[in-house]
Formats: structure tokens, C-alpha cells, sequence
């Protein structure tokens, strides 16, 4: 990681972008989202583990990415709320490509429950992939970051509802998205001594496998809700991130981007 200081500015463009030389971790990038992000930081350059729950969306979401640039990007099963599944995570990424220099948290879920309808085992369930397992995964990436000395960046996937409620039913999610943009918040405190940076983007509205959301009625009803009138795709998302991945984003820690087409204005 180039360290970034104030005569900096002769640096081109396109080695500001360039993510040659350093490895990246997705988490959750199989599908949707991630698989947005896990794109653009390949296409930068970066070595990609696409690590997520599901294996055979991983193992084909890796495979996508070899096939056009072959040797840069692997697939591991991960359950980022289970501490030891998350510490292989990290060993399975040193073991391919030699470090950890970007680990983006995005893995989610967002089952819609109204309060009369949500159970603990869900509530709990929801804050341990989203909270807890964000936790333990910047524990084990930036424990793996420090031990190298060359700093770092990870990038958390909140969400617009970290902010403000987007919909009936997602009390237990805002809950840990809200708790995920407290915890950014920290750990970029924590951390920036070691030259690692911690930042967050907010998506809203974003098109995705797990938003379930496929026919054009649909898909026109909440377009209206945006003023940019268009749902997000996973590219809009994997943009920013690469943005913030790269040194392109030189000054900034503990930020949130909202990324939503305008939809919290509305
Ligand atoms: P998605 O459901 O389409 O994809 C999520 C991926 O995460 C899947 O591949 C899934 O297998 C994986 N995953 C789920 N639980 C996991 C676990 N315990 N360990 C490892 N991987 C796991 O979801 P989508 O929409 O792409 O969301 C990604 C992130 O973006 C989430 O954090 C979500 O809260 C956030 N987000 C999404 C928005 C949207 O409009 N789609 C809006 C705001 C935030």
C-alpha cells in the first residue's frame, strides 16, 4: 500500500486506480453486491477471494473472474458470524496470494419481519451475520493487515438503513446496520496508526438476488421512489468500493458514502 503524503499529487491517474499487487477479500461475493465489487477491484488488478456461505455460487463467481484473469481470484466457503470459519478465511487468502491488503465486509441478510412476526432466533441470527460477523472479520483482516506493516483498507457494506428506516419490517436489520456504522466509525479511529483506513458505503435500492425483486411492475414501483428514477445495479456499489479500495480515496477514514440514487432525499 503507497503511503499517501501531501506531494503525492504527481501520482497518474492510473496508477492512483491500479490495484496491481494487492489482494482483496469479498465477503458475501458471490452473488448481488459483492459480486459487483468483487468485479471491479479484479478488473483494477487486485487478487479476489470470493468468500461466501454459498460454495457453488462462490466456486462460479471465482471462475468468472479466471477466466478473465487467470490465477487472480479463488473461492472459500465462509461463515462470516463463525469465528473459526473466518480465521480460515484469512489463512486461505495468505495462502493464495501471500497477504490481505483489502477486505471488504458486505456479506448480509435481510429477512423482512414485523415485530409481532420476529422471533430471537431470527433477531439474533440477523445480528450475527451482519454485526457480529463484521466484527470478526475486521478483527482477523486487520490482525493480518498489522502483521504485514504496510497498512490497509477495509470497506464495510452498511446500508441507507444505517441511517434512516427505508421499510416496515427490517427493525433487527436496521439494528445491526446502524451498529455496523457505529463499529466503522471505532475501528477507523483504532486503526488509522497502522495506516489501515476504514470506511463504509450505504447502498439503497440496489438490484440484487437477495432483494427478490424481478418483475418490471416491481421493479417501476420503486424506481418511483427514487429520484434518480432507476433501481441500483451492483456495479454502482463495486465503483465506490473500488474508489475507496484504491489511493484514488487518499485522506478519508470512517466515512459513509450513500450510494442510493438519491432515495434518502425523498
Ligand atoms: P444478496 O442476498 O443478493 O447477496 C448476499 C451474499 O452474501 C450471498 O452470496 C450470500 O450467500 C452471502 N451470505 C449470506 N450470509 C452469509 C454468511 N453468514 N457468511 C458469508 N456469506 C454470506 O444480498 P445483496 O443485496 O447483494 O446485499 C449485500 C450487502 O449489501 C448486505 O450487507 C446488505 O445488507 C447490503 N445492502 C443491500 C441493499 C440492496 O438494495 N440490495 C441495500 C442496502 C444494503
Amino acid at each position: 500500500m503507497d503511503a499517501v503524503d501531501a506531494s503525492s499529487h504527481g501520482v497518474p491517474l492510473a496508477r492512483l486506480i491500479d490495484l496491481g499487487s494487492r489482494s482483496a477479500i469479498v465477503t458475501g461475493g458471490a452473488m448481488g453486491i459483492g459480486l459487483g465489487i468483487a468485479r471491479r477491484l479484479s478488473e483494477a488488478g487486485a487478487n479476489v477471494l470470493i468468500a461466501d456461505i454459498n460454495e457453488q455460487a462462490a466456486e462460479q463467481a471465482a471462475a468468472e473472474l479466471e477466466a478473465l484473469r487467470p490465477g487472480t481470484a479463488i473461492a472459500a466457503q465462509v461463515d462470516v458470524a463463525d469465528g473459526a470459519s473466518v480465521e480460515r478465511m484469512i489463512a486461505t487468502a495468505v495462502g493464495a496470494f501471500g497477504a490481505v491488503d483489502i477486505l471488504v465486509n458486505n456479506a448480509g441478510i435481510y429477512p423482512m419481519l414485523t415485530l409481532a412476526d420476529l422471533d430471537a432466533d431470527t433477531f439474533r441470527h440477523v445480528l450475527e451475520v451482519n454485526l457480529l460477523g463484521l466484527f470478526l472479520c475486521t478483527r482477523a483482516g486487520a490482525a493480518q493487515m498489522v502483521l504485514q506493516g504496510r497498512g490497509g483498507r477495509i470497506v464495510n457494506v452498511t446500508s441507507i438503513d444505517a441511517l434512516h428506516p427505508s421499510s416496515v419490517g427490517l427493525s433487527h436489520y436496521d439494528a445491526s446496520k446502524h451498529g455496523a456504522w457505529g463499529f466503522t466509525k471505532n475501528v477507523a479511529l483504532e486503526l488509522a496508526k497502522e495506516g489501515i483506513v476504514v470506511n463504509a458505503v450505504a447502498p439503497g435500492g440496489i438490484i440484487t438476488p437477495g432483494t427478490g425483486v424481478s418483475d418490471r411492475e416491481t421493479l417501476d414501483a420503486f424506481a418511483a421512489m427514487i429520484p434518480m428514477g432507476r433501481m441500483g445495479e451492483p456495479d454502482d456499489i463495486g465503483r465506490t468500493v473500488l474508489f475507496l479500495a484504491s489511493d484514488l480515496a487518499s485522506y478519508m477514514t470512517g466515512t459513509q458514502i450513500v450510494v442510493d440514487g438519491g432515495r434518502l432525499l425523498a
